[in-house]
């Protein structure tokens, strides 16, 4: 195990941003800890890197229990903080330079890892340049040389890819892949299902504090295994369509978003001949229909009735 957490508490005043959590990733994984905005997963991270000190609980890092951690253990770890932390003064190059002596390194091994990170996130072409005239992608990237200069074997991703664009994004997503191949494993924290699913070997699934689902992609999308989605798209919206479309027997649940209705409804238990006969009964106009396939998405709406975009 490279992180073990048992029975971890974090409280703010009144707010429970921790709620009694275990976490256990093991060597060579791809954690993903899923959840909304204030679902904890940044608590609970910082608390794991010795940020902050949990209210409870126990932390092992690599076999060990902490209580601080010392250097010799934070030189293993690499952390992508969820919000961008470079120096906008220095170029590309000396701040990743700066977070190698951090980590301990100096001379050959300090430029080596300097090339290696910067090669590694695609900003060698501009290591000279300042992160001033850089994109929001960019700066994600060299954020993310910064903490792999000294090579950890624990790489923890806070929302590396909120608010940049989709080439910075998929560059960094296969970086994690590169990463995880390389040897290191990765916690990698997002709000976004689509990037889970396309880079997790594991899930946690967390909401308020708490987590409410672990696993394998295949054993959380088996828990949704008897149900399917029909997403309909409809002209007029109104709360009767809503209301009719739920009352069909075999639906268990039926969410407005825009112009799409998303429901839930029993597998093979509900015809849509039926769903769209009820539709325009009640004033609408059935344009679109689709069957989607289980995903997070619909595990999260189905353990807590919220979707996660919200
Ligand atoms: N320093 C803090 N002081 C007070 N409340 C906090 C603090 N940090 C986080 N919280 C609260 O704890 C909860 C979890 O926050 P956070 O861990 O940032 O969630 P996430 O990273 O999943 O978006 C939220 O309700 C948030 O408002
Ligand atoms: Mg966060």
């Amino acid at each position: 195990m490279v992180v073990q957490g048992e029975g971890l508490v974090k409280r703010y005043r009144d707010v429970v941003a921790v709620d009694n959590v275990d976490l256990a990733i093991e060597d060579h994984e791809i954690l993903g800890l899923l959840g909304p905005n204030g679902a904890g997963k940044t608590t609970a991270i910082n608390g794991i890197i010795g940020l902050t000190a949990f209210d409870s609980g126990e932390v092992s890092l690599f076999g060990r229990k902490m209580k601080r951690i010392g250097t010799d253990v934070k030189r293993r770890i690499g952390v992508v903080p969820q919000d961008i932390a470079v120096f906008e003064d220095l170029s590309a190059a000396e701040n990743v330079a700066y977070f190698g002596r951090l980590y301990g390194l100096s001379g050959t091994r300090l430029s080596e890892g300097v090339d290696y990170a910067l090669g590694f996130t695609g900003l060698s072409e501009r290591r000279d340049q300042r992160p001033k005239s850089f994109s929001g992608g960019m700066k994600r990237r060299l954020n993310i040389a910064c903490a792999v200069v000294h090579r950890p074997d624990l790489v923890i991703m806070d929302e590396p890819t909120v608010g940049i664009d989709p080439q910075s994004r998929n560059h960094i997503l296969e970086s994690v892949r590169a990463l995880n191949r390389d040897g290191a494993t990765i916690i990698y924290t997002s709000h976004y299902m689509e990037e889970v699913e396309a880079v997790c070997s594991r899930v946690v699934i967390m909401d308020h504090g708490r987590v409410i689902a672990s696993g394998t992609q295949s054993d959380l999308k088996a828990l949704v295994e008897d149900e399917e989605v029909v997403d309909i798209e409809l002209e007029r919206m109104t709360p009767d369509v809503v209301a009719a479309v739920s009352a069909v027997s075999g639906v268990s649940d039926c969410v407005p978003d825009g112009a799409h209705l998303r429901i839930t409804a029993e597998r093979g238990g509900v015809r849509l001949g039926r769903i769209i006969e009820k539709a325009s009964e009640a004033g609408a106009e059935v344009l679109s229909a689709h069957v989607e396939r289980p995903t997070l998405e619909g595990v999260f709406l189905s353990l807590t009735g919220r979707s996660l975009r919200d």
